[in-house]
């Protein structure tokens, strides 16, 4: 019974952003009012500063602080609430996706001067496929910005959401007033401070109330009830079912570095959130309550020590309860395991958990077992769907550097691509092995951490590549003459599964007309 009271109590989300929306301070606002840290600039910006776009050295910095910030969880009136972290650069986007399978909902914060940004887009794309419940915070309203009308039709048409806003903006920039709650009916004054007060939020039930007038001004008030009849006419009325499945999206103002609008968002949040859903695997939908224990690993760290080699893997519990000590099948190496020492993060502290429960997010210490997307049960063989790999779209040949370091070499990248920094083609009619990332950064972090963790040297050389496609036919005799035919082409990823390597966006299309029989698929998602 204790079990399903635990998991009732989880709430686990990720925030998204474009870089500077404010995603680091909201963060760290949630958190203040959790209680989990006392003072602002505890939590650090894993964000890699626009100064530093090529300077990796930058970057390995803020991974080891990524590390500490990766899961933060704090209560809150009687909830467990779970942040999971995600960069905000875009080279690493993938690791983002890859975290937004952890969650079981998301907030999306947007600058209000600058509307929906494109990284917002693509990620907000990726948690709509999944029909992830989402609520949008638009900040920084003591800022001038665009009109909150504006800015929800940019939600609507862009991030393709159906908004709904919760809470309504008086006034903006210099004249920016405060918010009026739509979903408790009450009006929050602003003042640039650090901390809202409970008893600066005047209840005001009917805005037609001549309060309002006296606390905000009549012309203020006139203008405010005249936009409240548009919202009212225009957008929908909350509905909670729709929010949960992905249909309809709440909308807070505030200023998250005036912390204010937070409040009201973090107690929306509790009422409407989620707790742990349910996870699709290839063999069946596994639900949080199940007795049986099952969970997936969605991220992996490499130790900052270079003489601690281990690796920290991010395990979202599914179902079941995780403890200490105790056996548990790794579903891909076929192999029990047991974990003296999982870590759980609560803020920037560590701490040793003896059980963890679905929503929870464990660090478990590895030496080189896990891999993303690797499962944990109890005995019952799973594959967790959601973890695909995306074609890169940047390609080059490695080469070693150092031959006296081949063994090195060769064992780094395979751990770096276990971790799912890049991927890895070897190409079937020479050998050759072709790195493929998302963003150009990758690549100096693979020399810089070859060198520093494995003693190995490696150079590139450039390929002329557009997309790796992963192909599938139903006939094995139609890839066997595929592959005959096109060996120049096809290479292997890491999993031995077979890839076209187009040269161009016209080589792919013309490689499909000609071969209706080999289907190509620029994810690994369609190919198991
Ligand atoms: P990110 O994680 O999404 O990249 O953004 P982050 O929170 O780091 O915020 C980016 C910048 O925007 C920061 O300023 C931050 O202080 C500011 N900011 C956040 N919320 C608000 C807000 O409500 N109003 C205003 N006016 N600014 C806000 P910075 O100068 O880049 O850094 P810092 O020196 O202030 O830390």
């Amino acid at each position: 019974m204790d079990r399903l009271k635990e998991i009732a109590k989880r709430r686990t989300f990720g925030i998204i952003s474009h870089p500077d929306a404010g995603k680091t301070t909201l963060t760290e606002k949630l958190l203040l009012f959790g209680g989990a840290i006392q003072v602002a600039g505890a939590v650090k910006s894993n964000k890699i500063k626009k100064t530093a776009t090529s300077d990796f050295m930058e970057i390995e910095k803020q991974r080891g602080i990524s590390v500490a910030t990766s899961v933060m969880g704090f209560e809150y009136k009687d909830l467990q609430i779970n942040i999971l972290d995600t960069p905000g650069h875009k080279d690493f986007a993938e690791d983002t996706y890859r975290t937004l399978t952890a969650v079981d909902s998301v907030i999306v914060v947007i600058d209000v001067a600058k509307g929906v940004e494109p990284q917002t887009e693509r990620l907000v794309e990726v948690s709509r496929m999944r029909n992830t419940p989402i609520i949008v915070f638009v900040n920084k309203l003591d800022r001038e910005g665009l009109d909150a009308f504006d800015l929800l039709d940019e939600i609507e048409q862009k991030l393709g959401l159906n908004a709904c806003p919760l809470s309504w903006p008086i006034g903006m920039g210099q004249h920016f007033q405060g918010v009026y709650n739509i979903f408790e009916e009450n009006l929050s004054l602003f003042k640039a401070h650090g901390k809202q007060r409970d008893d600066e939020t005047v209840h005001i039930k009917d805005i037609q109330s001549p309060e309002l007038d006296d606390l905000i001004g009549k012309r203020a008030a006139e203008e405010f009830r005249g936009e409240m009849e548009t919202v009212q006419g225009v957008y929908p009325h909350f509905d909670k079912e729709m929010y949960i499945n992905g249909r309809q999206s709440p909308v807070f103002f505030g200023s998250a570095v005036n912390n204010f609008g937070v409040k009201e968002l973090l107690d929306c949040f509790i009422q409407i959130a989620p707790p742990p859903q349910a996870r699709e695997t290839e063999e069946r939908m596994v639900k949080p309550e199940e007795p049986a224990f099952s969970g997936f690993v969605f991220k992996i760290h490499a130790n900052m020590d270079p003489k601690h080699r281990d690796r920290i893997a991010f395990l979202r519990i599914c179902s079941g309860e995780f403890r200490r000590n105790t056996n548990y099948f790794h579903v891909r190496k076929g192999k029990q395991l047991k974990f003296s020492n999982p870590t759980t993060f609560m803020a920037s502290k560590k701490e040793i958990v003896e059980e963890a429960y679905p929503g929870d997010v464990v660090g478990l210490y590895d030496s080189g077992n896990f891999k993303i997307g690797d499962a944990l049960t109890e005995g019952e063989i799973l594959h967790f769907k959601g973890l695909p790999s995306f074609s890169p779209e940047q390609f080059r040949y490695v080469n070693n550097a150092d031959p006296m370091k081949a063994k090195q070499l060769s064992k780094g990248l395979e751990q770096l691509m276990d971790e799912g920094v890049a991927q890895m083609f070897t190409k079937e009619d020479n050998g050759r092995k072709i790195v493929g990332t998302v963003g150009a950064l990758q690549f100096d972090v693979i020399q810089f951490r070859l060198e520093h963790e494995y003693g190995a040297k490696c150079t590139y050389e450039p390929v002329n590549l557009y997309k790796a496609c992963w192909v599938t036919s139903v006939k094995q005799g139609d890839m066997d003459d595929f592959v005959k035919r096109r060996k120049k082409d096809i290479a292997r990823d890491q999993d031995g599964n077979l890839v076209y390597l187009a040269e161009s966006a016209w080589a792919l299309k013309t490689v499909r007309e000609n071969h209706p029989e080999i289907d190509f698929h620029i994810t690994t998602e369609q190919i198991n």
